[in-house]
Parts: structure tokens; sequence; C-alpha cells
């Protein structure tokens, strides 16, 4: 075949070959097995060594217009291609802004802040402000300075985590009354939420748990301030309906002390499993200021009176919500936090 000829197939095939190609990538093949450096065309040309001088020129001519004519065509299939392969890109990454989207889930208040905040804002409402104190407490505040000495039998009630140093975990939130009648003075009414700790676990224990502590100290308050002031707390809390029972009791730091009880919540009095038959449930210590307490803080007794009490959050909680395991708080699992949705009272301004 006379090297024109091979030039005319080279050009037929080169064309139908880019017509052909369906994607960019594929065109640069062509280009390059055509027209590269170690391409065709340069192949068929190097035949130009067997021609005359004279008809050289000629060949070399139609070779470069071959070339052109490849690279024009190339350029406009190239600009097609890109266009088709951009527009096909657009399609598969489009967003199809109608459909639903995936939600962030709202975080809700932890069932123990709820009961929390809505303890402090009964108390907040009558007057009350919050006082807090430290985790780790002396032995005197602890026990020493609340009328329970080394030796006094109410020390075996405390399961007390106790420190190298002698210093303890508290157990209560109590010795804050201490803390807060030394550094102020009277009229004090103060509630103490807070972190306490003992050396025991089951359903309805934990090692750390969580209480209110509560106290007002004056010239002549009496008996009958505290039992209206708890009496309105568990009427706020469970419901003005509901009964409240005050039974005698012993705490070293109070005397008389009493042990307060509202209505059952489950069964209204009759009896269940919740109440352990007896249709009431036990919800908080309490009492007058025992004199010694006073002064150990040096305040006079024949000057002022007191009353104070203490309630676990957590079995406020667990009664409140029907939860049977204590443990349930401390996991952190959403699927139990997510079934206490309702914003707490304290903050839609139900409480008054
Ligand atoms: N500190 C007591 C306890 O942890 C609770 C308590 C009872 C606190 C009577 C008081 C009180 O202030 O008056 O069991």
């Amino acid at each position: 075949m006379s090297l024109v000829d091979q030039l005319q197939t080279l050009k037929n095939k080169a064309f139908s070959d880019i017509q052909q190609a369906v994607s960019t990538q594929a065109l640069e093949e062509i280009r390059v097995e055509f027209l590269g450096k170690k391409g065709l065309l340069t192949e068929v040309l190097k035949g130009m060594a067997t021609l005359d001088v004279a008809q050289r020129p000629l060949i070399g001519q139609a070779a470069n217009e071959i070339k052109t004519e490849i690279q024009a065509l190339y350029q406009e299939r190239v600009t097609g291609l890109q266009r088709q392969e951009r527009d096909a890109r657009l399609r598969e990454e489009a967003v199809d802004v109608s459909l639903p989207g995936h939600g962030t889930d709202l975080g809700l208040r932890h069932p123990l802040n709820q009961v929390l905040l809505e303890v402090t804002a009964i108390f907040q409402n009558l007057g009350f402000s919050v006082q807090e104190g430290p985790d780790v407490e002396s032995d005197y505040y602890n026990f020493e300075a609340l009328n329970i000495p080394k030796d006094h039998p109410a020390r075996d009630m405390h399961d007390t985590f106790y420190l190298k140093n002698g210093d303890v975990l508290r157990t209560h939130t109590s010795p804050v009354q201490i803390r807060t009648m030394t550094q102020q003075t009277p009229p004090i009414r103060i509630i103490v939420p807070g972190k306490v700790y003992r050396c025991d676990t089951d359903v309805t224990h934990s090692p750390m748990f969580h209480q209110v502590e509560g106290l007002y100290v004056d010239k002549d308050v009496t008996f009958s301030q505290l039992k209206g002031t708890l009496s309105h707390f568990l009427k706020t809390f469970f419901g003005k309906d509901k009964k409240v029972r005050f039974r005698p009791s012993y705490f070293p730091f109070t005397e008389p002390s009493t042990e307060v009880d509202v209505e059952c919540v489950k069964c209204e009095g009759h009896g269940c499993n919740v109440c352990k038959r007896s249709g009431w449930l036990e919800i908080l210590g309490a009492g007058m200021v025992n004199r010694k307490v006073f002064d150990s803080v040096g305040y006079d007794p024949d000057q002022v009176t007191g009353f104070a009490f203490g309630l676990g959050i957590e079995r406020l909680a667990m009664l409140k919500f029907g939860i049977p395991d204590i443990r349930f708080f401390y996991e952190n699992d959403k699927r139990f936090l997510g079934q206490f949705g309702c914003v707490p009272k304290a903050l839609t301004g139900e409480i008054k």
C-alpha cells in the first residue's frame, strides 16, 4: 500500500475511533495511539525514507493536514464528552431537597435533675436559698458536730467511706447545716442539694446518691411550721389530695425527730408492693434542731430554734416515675433516659 493510502486508512480509522469513543479517557488513549510520539502517524512517516526526495514534501504536507484534521475532530469530541460527563456527574450527585431529613436527637434533662430542680423550686418559692458543701468532709462536720460522737450507735446507720487521713466521703448533706451556721447568723433558710456516699448497693441503694437537706433557724421556729412546710412540699410534689403523716423517730441532730410519710402513689393507701402493704411511703427525716447542734456552732439554744430535714432524690424519682431499680439512673442508656421527656415543672412556671 502506498504511503498516501496508508495515511488515508490511518485517518479513516482515527476518525471512526474518535467518533465511537464513549469517554474522555478513551479519547485520550486514541489520541496517544494515533498522534503520540510513538503513535501510528509517526510509524507511517518512517516510510518516507524510502521515497523520492521530490515526493517527501508532498507526503509531509498531507500528513500534517491529516494530523490537523484528527486534532480538530478530537478537540470537538473532547468538548462534547466533557459536557456529557459533567452532566452525568451532576445528575448522580443531585440532592433531593424534598426528602425528609435525619433529625437530631433532642437532649432531655436527666430524671434525677428534673426531680432535683422541682424540689429546689418548691423550697425556693418558700424563701429557702441553695447552699452547697464539699463531698470530702471531716469527721467533725459529718458526725461530731451533728451530735454523732465516735461511739454513738447512730454511726452504724452510715456505712462510711473513710479516707486514709481520717476524712470521709460525706454520708449525708447534714454537715452543710454546720458549715452554714458557723458562717452565717439567723435567720437561716437553706436547702442543700448534693451527692452523698455510703458503702451499700442493691436495687434501691447506690454507693453514691443524692440528698437534699433543709434547715430553717430563727427566733421562735415551731414544730407546726415544720409540719406546714413539709406538708406543703409533699402535696406540691405528689399531689394536693395526697395524705401526709408524721411519725415519731430518732436522729441525733434533731429533738424531737420525725419521719414523714405520704400516701402511696401507686395504691392510694390500699396497700401494694411499692408501699410494702402499708399504704404509706417514707419520704423524709426531719426534726427540731437539737440544742447540742446549736451548742457546737455557738448559737444560744434559748434564743433560737429551728427545724431541719433530709430526703433522697433517687427515692423521690423512683416513686414519681415508677422506676424499679436505682441503677438505671447511672447507666446512661438512652432508651431509659428518653422516657422522661417532661420539661421540669420548675421551668414551666407551674410551681407557684
Ligand atoms: N441525714 C439524715 C440521713 O442521711 C437525714 C436527715 C434526717 C436529715 C433528719 C435531717 C434531719 O436534717 O433533720 O439519713
